[in-house]
């Protein structure tokens, strides 16, 4: 087969270009999704994954990270601090465990069992913002979680040499988010899921909305029932919109009513779609890197 790798947002590029690394020389597709995201997670000017992570409403950095191979096993880690690579954690739970997911002190403890180092994650910069934040938010504390600001977090799909695809998703969260909230993208089924017969989707964007529609799975189960890539997507960003005229999402307007998908199926074909303009995807095949615009519902 020939490899792809799909992943969200600009910082998806650099991030593709590590996976590519793995897939061209042979390598798996688990490898290549984990390399990959850790390219964002060690980037300080990613400000929604990962070290430099805008942290949560009392100034702290909580990451959520899943990770989801050809095998059908899955792994996860929510509202870890600490540790810069939240996605190498959820690995090591797939891969050492019995468990799925571990979260908070527990998942800290297991990093750090298994040779991780504590760090310090958070940046001058994201702290100067979270500062500016709480300035603003001074006297209307009301408003805490619903003044986010926008959240980047990358999700990679990729399909190896031999047509097996693995995903991963991680992330900071929303910014200056109620302490302890954890968004869509640990949850398997909802930020990320993968089946080898099939395909594989992950989300981004606000996290309630992708949870609200558990919507990597439905665009997966979308597929199987012989949905595109790119019509899965579209079924999940129309699902968004549906609860939306019933009343049934928080917050329903603005620049933070926002998600977008990427999708790939077994035949190599893949998708995207957002509900508002302004969510770019990275999609590298035959070596070619390219950030491309996604189809999107609102404002056009
Ligand atoms: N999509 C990431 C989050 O909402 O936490």
């Amino acid at each position: 087969m020939e490899p792809i790798v799909i992943s969200t947002w600009k910082h998806g590029l650099a991030a593709n270009e590590a996976a590519w690394k793995v897939l061209a020389r042979g390598g798996k597709s688990l490898d290549a999704v984990e390399e990959g995201v850790k390219v964002s997670e060690a980037d300080p000017n990613v400000i929604n994954v990962g070290y430099g992570g805008l942290p949560d409403a009392t100034g702290k950095v909580t990451l959520d990270a899943s990770i989801m191979g050809p095998d059908g096993l899955a792994g996860s880690v929510v509202f870890l601090e600490h540790i810069k690579h939240p996605i190498s954690v959820a690995r090591l739970v797939m891969e050492k465990t019995e468990h799925v997911m571990l979260a908070g002190e527990g998942a800290l403890a297991f990093a750090l069992e298994n040779g991780f180092q504590k760090e310090d994650l958070l940046t001058p910069r994201s702290r100067e913002r979270w500062l500016r934040w709480r300035e603003d938010m001074e006297g209307d504390e009301d408003r805490l979680g619903i003044l986010m600001e926008s959240h980047d977090t990358i999700g990679m799909l990729a399909m190896d040499k031999k047509g097996d695809l693995a995903g991963a998703c991680t992330t900071s969260g929303v910014a200056y988010k109620v302490r302890g909230r954890v968004g869509d993208t640990p949850i398997i089924g909802a930020g990320l899921f993968v089946d080898n017969e099939v395909g594989a989707a992950a989300g981004t964007g606000r996290g309630e909305l992708i949870l609200q529609i558990c919507g990597s799975f439905f665009i997966v189960e979308k597929m199987r029932e012989g949905a595109s890539p790119q019509a899965a997507c579209e079924a999940a960003v129309h699902r968004i919109l549906k609860l939306r005229e019933k009343g049934q999402i928080k917050n329903p307007e603005g620049p933070t009513f926002q998600a977008g998908f990427v999708a790939v199926n077994k035949k190599g074909e893949y998708g995207a779609a957002s509900i508002q303009k302004g969510f770019p995807h990275a999609l590298c095949v035959n070596g070619k890197n390219d950030l491309i615009e996604s189809k999107y519902f609102l404002n056009d």
